[in-house]
């Protein structure tokens, strides 16, 4: 499918690996120039090497802490006027919440909620002004259901969703759309991660860790980051052009509802 985005450009936030990367690599499939990013140089250069290489768009890396005000100065400096911004950052550590002292819930805050709609504040008036615009909010399942150990995360994630439900409105005349993309578990450093802590923890295998969470999941098996990315390229696409304001699961089925 032609996604109708060739020659527009995009900044894709925290972009080195996992879903970043993911959602990078298929706007770049799709024609779309790119702004990559993350804290890693190494981990940076590779990922824009192996875009530019795959697809031939042009991706400048921007080497930045996407949280930081300078991050995204930087961010936009690469990329004045973006036509697609898909916002993605770390996410806070699983812990207790009795654990958390009130710089790390404010650290939380900022990652998770403060930083993507800071960027939206930048890019929105330029987009309006040339009449295209795609944000897509990488948030979590977490804003539905529970998840032992991220709450931070998970209320940090439900501010900004019902944050952007008022302006996804506000700007939905102006072909902008802006919509959240809630992974469940993705195949990613930071899932596996979570397994490594859990089996410190419990003294379990990771392998056995991993197996009994894919056991939970309807779809028995973790999701590819691949089949995210090509995802967020579609809510990019101009065939998206009506769908604004939505929270999109993809979950294997995870999350048990009908609505
Ligand atoms: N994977 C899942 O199943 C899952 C499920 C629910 C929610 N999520 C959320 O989705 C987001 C992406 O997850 P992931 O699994 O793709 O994680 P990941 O594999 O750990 O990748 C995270 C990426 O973000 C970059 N990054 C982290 N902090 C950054 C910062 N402050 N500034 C710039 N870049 C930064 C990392 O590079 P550097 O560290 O080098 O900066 C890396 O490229 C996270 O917020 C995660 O909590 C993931």
């Amino acid at each position: 499918m032609d996604l109708g985005i060739r020659g527009r450009t995009a900044i894709v936030c925290a972009s080195s690996q996992g879903l970043g990367l993911a959602c990078a690599r298929a706007l770049a499939e799709a024609g779309v120039s790119l702004v990559v990013n993350g804290r890693n140089a190494a981990l940076l250069e590779q990922a824009a090497a192996d875009i530019r290489r795959a697809t031939g768009v042009d991706v400048q890396s921007v080497l930045a802490d996407v949280s930081t005000a300078e991050g995204q100065a930087a961010l936009l400096a690469a990329c004045p006027s973006p036509d697609i911004l898909i916002n993605n950052n770390g996410g806070p550590p699983f812990r207790d919440f009795r654990e958390l002292d009130r710089q790390d819930m404010l650290a939380g805050v900022t990652m998770n909620m403060v930083t993507p709609i800071e960027l939206i504040q930048q890019v929105i008036d330029g987009m309006a002004a040339r009449g295209f615009g795609r944000i897509v909010n990488i948030t979590s399942i977490s804003v539905k259901m529970p998840l032992a150990g991220l709450d931070l995360s998970s209320a940090a994630r439900a501010g900004l969703t019902a944050f952007v439900a008022g302006v996804a409105r506000k700007f939905a005349d102006k072909s902008i759309t802006i919509n959240n993309l809630l992974p469940g578990s993705f195949d990613t450093q930071r899932l596996r991660g979570g397994f490594a802590a859990a089996s410190k923890r419990t003294g379990k295998p990771e392998s056995a860790m991993a197996a009994q969470a894919m056991a939970e999941i309807p779809a028995k098996r973790f999701g590819t980051p691949a089949e995210f990315g090509q995802t967020c390229a579609f809510i990019c696409s101009v065939h998206a052009a009506y769908m604004t304001g939505q929270n999109i699961l993809l979950d294997g089925g995870a999350y048990p509802a009908a609505f």
